[in-house]
């Protein structure tokens, strides 16, 4: 069942828990996120970074199949885009039927990224889509995308809880995504959260707080963050990393042909497992 943004945030508002936000990539990566989230009865978000993975796969192209295997699916499904960059790829994903779009004007000075932001909130309050921003940045410019080489350093500047109210006053936007420990990517060291930070922005800014650099997170800080108002994580690579390694492992030990067919089933196998893993954690389950 296709939802918006909007109304899955408010089921983990009101549960006091958190939606994973899995990006997806390739078909086996949709049906193993809605089979995971079915198998658990719990609502999922179907995301696409068309900024970072367009190389893999156009907007065009995974757009509609997200939007077949949501409106499909027994449990509610927001389909969103993330790391939108420019309203034009916000228009298209709109266009497509999806039911929230991410704008990330983090890069822009705070009143050209609001006037921005505040732009996209009307385009999809005319679709009955929902707008998640970002103030704040994360400290890495990407995320697990074609072949993971260069991720460029970016400085880390933890989002302030005042601005991040006064960002949302502004702009009307309905969560927010925000700096205060997590990267994108590999992390080359233990992440050390400022968890305090987040309930501070949760109860300033009056809005879900979304964490990115969602995967690769201790269960602890994951509890640690939801318990202060996280109700978004986005969560990528190291689904990717997890199913990449256990197909490597399947070739090492299989005898005889190995078909196509085989490697993407194994990593369709890998990936429902770490989504099940992690929705289980994001929702206070077991
Ligand atoms: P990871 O790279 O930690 O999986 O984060 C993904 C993400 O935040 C997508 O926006």
């Amino acid at each position: 069942m296709l939802v918006s943004l909007k109304s899955i945030l408010d089921i983990a508002e009101s549960r006091g828990i958190a939606i994973g936000a899995f990006n997806v990539t390739t078909l086996e990566g949709i049906r193993s996120l809605v089979e995971a989230a079915e198998e658990l009865d719990q609502p999922v978000i179907m995301q696409f970074a068309n900024s970072a993975h367009r190389e893999l796969i156009s907007l065009e192209m995974i757009g509609p199949i997200m939007m077949y295997f949501a409106e499909d699916a027994k449990v509610p499904v927001c389909v969103h885009l993330d790391h939108g960059e420019t309203f034009d790829e916000v228009r298209r994903a709109l266009d497509l039927g999806f039911t929230g779009v991410m704008y990330d004007g983090s890069m822009l000075p705070f009143e050209q990224n609001a006037a921005n932001s505040r732009v996209v909130v009307e385009m999809a309050e005319k679709c009955g889509a929902s707008v998640e921003a970002e103030i704040g940045a994360m400290g890495r410019e990407e995320f697990a995308s074609v072949g993971d080489s260069g991720h460029e350093a970016v400085e880390a500047v933890y989002t302030d809880p005042d601005q991040a109210a006064k960002f949302v006053r502004e702009t009307g936007v309905d969560c927010l995504a925000c700096s205060f420990g997590t990267v994108h990517g590999i992390y080359m060291s233990e992440p050390h959260l400022d968890i305090p930070r987040v309930g501070e922005i949760h109860r300033k800014a009056g809005v879900p707080v979304v964490m990115h650099g969602g995967s690769g997170v201790s269960d602890d800080d994951y509890r640690a963050v939801i318990a202060e108002g996280v109700r978004k994580i986005n969560y990528y690579t190291y689904s990717a990393k997890f199913a990449g390694d256990f197909v490597r492992e399947k070739i090492a030990a299989a005898k005889g042909n190995i078909y196509f067919h085989d490697i993407a089933a194994w990593g369709a196998e890998s990936m429902k497992d770490t989504y099940q893993k992690a929705i289980r954690v994001f929702s206070g389950l077991q």
